[in-house]
């Protein structure tokens, strides 16, 4: 199905034709000037210089040859020789008629299809999913879909957290809760009645307790590189976690109306890294730094100060190296990060990966993605990360609980459904429904009102989670679009 303004480009490159004139020129688009014009060509300019006549008068002749096709009226002359178009009546309705009939609304397909991994979601195994997994979910399931109905090849990629620090800490936790490893069948009990409550619970502990405790923090870092080395109980512990954790967040997901192709983490790029490091070396990119094994990614003349613990301030490299190995010998964030790009390249040959996470980890794509060209992995424009802004509380301070929590993904979608529940029955709706179909409408109208709210807000700013604004009926809200749409389907169907 054709556009207006290639409608009008093709009907404006044969008046073109008709005078002599290179129909490249012809091309018509929307204007920048609503006001003035709905489509603009500014080609006229162009095709004057080239047959050396005044732009003015070519302009005149162009619109006086165009006298054909009930597209579009004569185009009036702006400036120097810009030609204005109006669509005429007929051609809109025509163009409506076609949109209505269309399953596609009108919109066409990519010229050239491409191979595009969305990364999105990103929910860590051990923590619950939380309010930042939010927009990460939100706006990365739409910019999939939305790709994907362009005609491109798309995967949508989860990214679990399930290989990094976390997952020593909380060996070492259980560690210290047994007293110890060795007893396998009071481990085996320990592991059959684990569940998500519990890791949430455990995880803050253990993360608070690293940060106070040397001994305890370093004891994790052990249990990290042990797991990361293949080494029991560390494996089975590790797996008995990651399961709890995938199916809490699978129903998480589920319920959002978010859905991925690849149920990947961190985790599936390991079996990758030694591999990789190899090559790293072979290429001459790692350097050893005080222990640990690094990639440097900052060009000649890219440095940034920075102030040291005593004060003083120095000039460093930037962006950071890539840290690659820590001195422990543990795979870092980065590390999993870059094995993923040469799994992806090797698995999917992707044109395009988008990475739709959290704005404040911007540094660390960009180190990543640096480390990835250097290498000769993937070219450095086929990585993108499109970061967005935080869900802030009404302190403008990243959304936490009344207690100073994180609030869960769960808790947060069960407060929308209460606030439903309650403003359909303000407005007296669904009084004659089943329980069930009560319910149903409830999480629709919850789910619509939290997806709206985010996609509605710029990408890049954060804005305040306002539960009361966001379910109202009124204004613009997911459940005033529902609304809309449940009345204007009753319309019809009286009309
Ligand atoms: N798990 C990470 C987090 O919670 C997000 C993962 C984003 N994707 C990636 N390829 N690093 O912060």
């Amino acid at each position: 199905m054709t556009d207006l303004a290639s409608a009008l480009s093709a009907a404006n490159a044969a008046v073109f034709a008709t005078l002599g004139l290179d129909a490249r020129h012809a091309e018509v688009r929307r204007s920048d000037r609503p006001d003035l014009a709905e489509f603009q060509c500014n080609g006229a300019l162009a095709a004057a210089k080239a047959a050396g006549k005044k732009p003015l008068e070519l302009a005149g002749e162009i619109a006086a040859a165009w006298d054909n096709t009930g597209l579009a009226a004569k185009p009036t002359i702006a400036g120097p020789g810009f030609l204005n178009f109006t669509v005429s009546a007929n051609a809109l309705t025509l163009r409506a008629q076609a949109i209505a009939e269309d399953a596609r609304a009108g919109a066409s397909l990519v010229a050239r299809k491409r191979r595009v991994i969305v990364d999105y979601g990103g929910p860590n195994v051990a923590k619950g999913m939380h309010v930042g997994h939010l927009r990460a979910s939100i706006i990365g399931e739409s910019i999939k879909r939305v790709f994907r109905f362009r005609g491109d090849e798309v995967w949508g990629d989860a990214h679990f957290g399930d290989w990094g620090f976390q997952m020593g800490l909380m060996i070492t936790a259980i560690e210290d809760e047994l007293g110890g490893l060795a007893d396998a069948p009071k481990l085996d009990a320990r592991l059959q009645g684990l569940s998500l409550d519990y890791l949430e619970a455990a995880y803050p502990a253990a993360a608070a307790k690293a940060r106070e405790d040397v001994a305890f923090r370093d004891r994790a870092r052990k249990a990290t590189a042990a797991l990361q080395a293949g080494a029991e109980p560390h494996r089975t512990i590790w797996k008995a976690m990651h399961d709890v954790s995938m199916a809490a967040q699978k129903r998480d997901f589920a319920s959002l109306g978010v859905d991925f192709d690849l149920w990947l983490g961190e985790s599936d790029a390991d079996p990758l890294i030694p591999e990789m490091v190899r090559d790293l070396e072979s290429k001459g990119l790692l350097e050893e730094d005080q222990g640990a094994r690094i990639v440097r990614v900052a060009g000649p003349g890219e440095r940034k100060k920075k102030k040291l613990d005593d004060g003083t301030v120095i000039e460093v490299e930037s962006p950071d190296p890539l840290l690659v190995i820590s001195s422990e010998g543990s795979a870092m964030y980065g590390t999993t990060d870059l094995a993923t790009i040469v799994q992806r390249v090797r698995d999917q040959q992707p044109d395009l990966i988008l990475y739709v996470v959290d704005q404040r980890q911007a540094d660390h794509f960009e180190q990543v993605y640096r480390a990835a060209a250097k290498a000769g992995y993937i070219a450095r424009e086929a990585l993108e990360h499109t970061g967005f802004g935080t869900m802030n509380g009404s302190d403008g301070k990243p959304f936490k609980t009344r207690a100073g929590g994180v609030l869960k993904l769960g808790d947060l979608i069960g407060q929308a459904e209460e606030k439903a529940r309650a403003r359909l029955r303000e407005a007296e709706i669904g009084a004659d429904f089943t329980t069930e179909e009560f319910e149903d409408v409830a999480h629709k109208v919850a789910i619509a009102a939290i997806k709206f709210a985010d996609l509605s807000n710029f990408r890049g700013t954060s804005y305040v989670f306002d539960l009361d604004r966001f379910m109202s009926f009124e204004g613009k809200t997911g459940p005033y679009l529902l609304y809309q749409a449940v009345r204007i389907k009753s319309v019809m169907r009286t009309a």
